[in-house]
């Protein structure tokens, strides 16, 4: 891996509804190819030696598509879990998985489960899926752990601090994003990784989700490359970064 390229890449997977829709496609197809690009990009940061890839696969806000849309694209999160177990572990992927999981119907729930608890002691790249997953409700839900901690004596509200908040949250262990991806031209960061990204470098491309291949992803890779990341301070360069 280039010494400059970041370690965390989140990404924002959108567009796939225009995708399909801009080729007469219903909007489920473009699901599908974006599923398929889900394993091309996968694929393309293990050989690249990116350390965690954390893609955006189902919000919150998602339950409130229409049924037809969220059944089809649960059957697509289950057979991605099940089919690319021997990619993951010939590839040494870890799966994980954050959210409000519960809400998944148990059959994705198991399945994922079962893929997250295969791949653990793999090495290799951290594939971080985001599933039923709001930033907002991340927060609330550590809020709330952390509160119970306090009301049953477990904690003192004074040792509460940005360090044992972060290890409250789904992803507590795992470095912050240093890069974060969003595709087609939407401007918006969508309730994703709130706490996580707030030093994180924003790339924005008018790509839609199934046409970010291997070489759109080298040049957001480069873009981010020539950044300055400063946190607050004076220079500091883009390689020396956990958060
Ligand atoms: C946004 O496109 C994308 C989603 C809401 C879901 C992302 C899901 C996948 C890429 C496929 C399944 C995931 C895995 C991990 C196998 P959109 O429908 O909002 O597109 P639009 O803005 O053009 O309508």
């Amino acid at each position: 891996m280039k010494a400059d390229w970041p370690k965390h890449i989140a990404i924002i997977m959108d567009g796939n509804g225009r995708w399909a829709q801009e080729r007469g496609f219903p909007r489920i197809l473009g699901h599908r190819e974006g599923a398929r690009n889900v394993k091309h990009i996968t694929t393309v940061c293990t050989e690249l030696g990116i350390e965690i890839l954390s893609l955006y696969a189902f919000s919150a806000e998602n339950w409130t598509r229409p049924s037809r849309e969220i059944n089809l694209l649960m059957k697509l999160i289950k057979i991605y879990a099940v089919r690319e177990r021997p990619l993951f572990m010939s590839h040494n992927t870890q799966v994980k998985v954050i959210g409000d999981i519960e809400k998944l119907p148990k059959d994705v729930r198991d399945a994922l489960q079962k893929t997250v608890e295969m791949t653990k002691h793999n090495t290799g790249l951290i594939l971080q899926l985001a599933l039923s997953y709001g930033g907002r409700d991340e927060i609330v839900r550590a809020a709330r752990d952390l509160a119970s901690k306090a009301k049953n004596g477990e904690i003192e509200p004074e040792e509460i601090s940005e360090d044992l908040f972060s290890q409250t949250l789904d992803t507590a262990g795992r470095n912050d994003p240093d890069l974060l991806i969003r595709t087609s031209g939407e401007l918006r960061i969508s309730n994703y990784l709130l706490w996580q990204t707030a030093y994180s470098e924003f790339y924005f491309t008018e790509k839609y989700w199934p046409d970010f291949k291997e070489t759109e992803l080298l040049e957001a890779l480069d873009a981010y490359a020539k950044r300055k990341r400063r946190f607050g301070g004076v220079e500091f360069h883009s390689t020396s970064t956990t958060k």
